[in-house]
């Protein structure tokens, strides 16, 4: 390429711009469905910002390949990346084109990128998200960034791989709607621009597996571990303001976060990659009546896309893991979330029901919510009004770099809704001064009368 082509490109519009963007690291051409100019209409439904103008705010942020992260230990991150990964720039490039590619969902309106927004914290900040003609589903969409950490993917782990998850919202009915995979690949398979790069990466046809694991591939470059707390933890004692020093001791003491949400080198996003009912689910439901309806309909199936369909259009996706392993110890037990970035991923919890990070704190404090399978490692905390605020200090400071200026405005939204609302506020239980199984005594009593 010659230079005052690249000149022309970094000046030129925005499509011109892109496909440069991956001109440069891929000699695969950007297939059609990711172009400013896309001739398709929608692309952005359900407030998403248009596919082109995500591309070129996220592509100076996107890698061209998987590579250890700094700050990660190496060993660990072979564990979890596998070891038969097809690593090379076309599979990366193939796969970014298809996360922004509406024409793999039934009426080319929706992609990847559609409820996995790179302007929104690679997530939709709706509180369940909506797919094709407007569905709504009953869960919250977390966030691609670092999704590659996880030992399982999704709330309840009912996937074992990013190449797995990958192929499920494209035939999920209410999410993409295509009635299978291979009708997924007719929908790009035509355009030659696609052919190219399934050959460039796979030295083939394009097929359905092959698209998934291009996807998950390119999802495995999402790596967002440059937080001003991990300047700190690295000895730049000035990184993180006072308050999130005393936010990230309460979370490691008092406030008991770290049970669950430990942080270190091998273990960056700080889950345990377990399943814990904390009472997120519990506030409207009869378990017991949901367990008898689920375990009817597993009999009928529980294939992987029956699972899918349970999780995200029926009553039964607040049963969470028990729907996958059907042991009971694990009715309303969903998967520990990341905590990083999660000043950008607002709402929060699998079915986006708190707000703000300042309800995620009340929730905790409070002991969170009565019900019988409840985590034993959830009690009330008796954090003060100050404590709180560090503990949310602390939180926000786990934002990447490159988010610092959405995180900054996020901050200052979610203190002023907090200023006027906090919902989940119970200081009688979060200072022990009720407990929450008197709670559930006294209903029963009074259901028994
Ligand atoms: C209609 C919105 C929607 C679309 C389209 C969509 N997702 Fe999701 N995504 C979700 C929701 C909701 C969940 C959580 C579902 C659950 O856990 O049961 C999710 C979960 C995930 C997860 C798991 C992350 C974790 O923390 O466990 C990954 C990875 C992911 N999606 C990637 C993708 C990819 C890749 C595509 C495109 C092939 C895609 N999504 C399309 C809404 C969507
Ligand atoms: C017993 C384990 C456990 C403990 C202790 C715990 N968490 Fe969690 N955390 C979870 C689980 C499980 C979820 C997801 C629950 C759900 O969606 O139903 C979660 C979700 C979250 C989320 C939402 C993330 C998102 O993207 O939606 C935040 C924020 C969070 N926890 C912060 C904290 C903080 C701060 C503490 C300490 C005050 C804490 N957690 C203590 C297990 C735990």
């Amino acid at each position: 390429m010659t230079p005052s082509l690249l000149l022309s490109i970094r000046r030129g519009p925005l499509r011109s711009w892109f496909s440069g963007a991956l001109l440069l690291s891929c000699s695969a051409t950007l297939p059609e469905g990711a172009r400013a100019d896309d001739a398709h209409k929608g692309g952005a439904p359900h407030g998403a910002m248009p596919m082109a103008d995500q591309l070129a705010m996220a592509s100076p942020w996107l890698k061209p390949s998987v590579g250890v992260p700094p700050g990660v230990s190496p060993l660990f991150f072979q564990s979890i990346v596998p070891a038969q990964l097809p690593n090379t720039e076309a599979v990366v490039a193939l796969g970014r084109a298809l996360y922004f590619e509406p024409r793999l969902s039934k009426d080319g309106s929706v992609a990847c990128a559609t409820c996995h927004d790179t302007s929104r914290g690679f997530t939709d900040q709706r509180g369940t998200s909506e797919g094709i003609g407007d569905q709504i589903g009953k869960r919250n969409a977390p966030t691609t960034m670092n999704a590659l950490f996880f030992q399982t993917q999704f709330w309840d782990g009912r996937a074992p791989t990013l190449e797995a998850q990958a192929k499920l919202p494209i035939t999920n009915p209410i999410e993409m709607g295509q009635p299978d995979g291979d009708t997924a690949v007719a929908a790009i398979a035509e355009n030659p621009e696609y052919q190219r790069a399934f050959q460039a990466a796979f030295a083939r046809a394009p097929n359905f597996d092959d698209l998934a694991v291009a996807i998950a591939t390119f999802e495995r470059t999402l790596v967002f571990l440059g937080a001003p707390f991990d300047r700190f933890a690295q000895g730049d004692a000035s990184a993180i303001s006072d308050d999130a020093k005393a936010g990230f001791a309460l979370f490691n003491g008092k406030a008991r976060c770290t049970a669950c949400h430990q942080i270190s080198g091998s273990n960056p996003i700080g889950s345990d990659n377990r399943f814990h009912n904390i009472g997120v689910s519990a506030r409207h439901q009869d378990f017991e009546g949901l367990v008898k309806k689920g375990l009817l309909a597993l009999e009928k199936s529980d294939s992987r896309e029956a699972l899918d369909e349970l999780a995200l259009q029926t009553d039964l996706s607040e049963l969470g893991r028990f729907i996958v392993t059907r042991n009971r110890s694990e009715i309303g037990a969903f998967k520990t979330q990341q905590l990083r970035n999660v000043g950008v991923t607002a709402p929060y919890m699998h079915d986006g029901s708190l707000v703000t990070l300042w309800d995620v704190m009340d929730h905790y404090n409070k002991g969170g919510e009565a019900n019988p399978f409840l985590d034993g490692g959830i009690e009330p905390l008796d954090l003060s009004e100050r404590e709180l605020d560090q503990v949310v200090a602390f939180l926000f400071s786990l934002t990447d770099d490159r988010l610092a200026a959405q995180n900054r405005a996020e901050e200052a939204r979610q203190r002023a809704l907090a200023a006027k609302q906090r919902p989940m506020r119970d200081e009688a239980l979060a200072t022990r001064k009720k407990f929450l199984f008197e709670d559930r005594a006294n209903h029963a009593r009074e259901g028994s009368k």
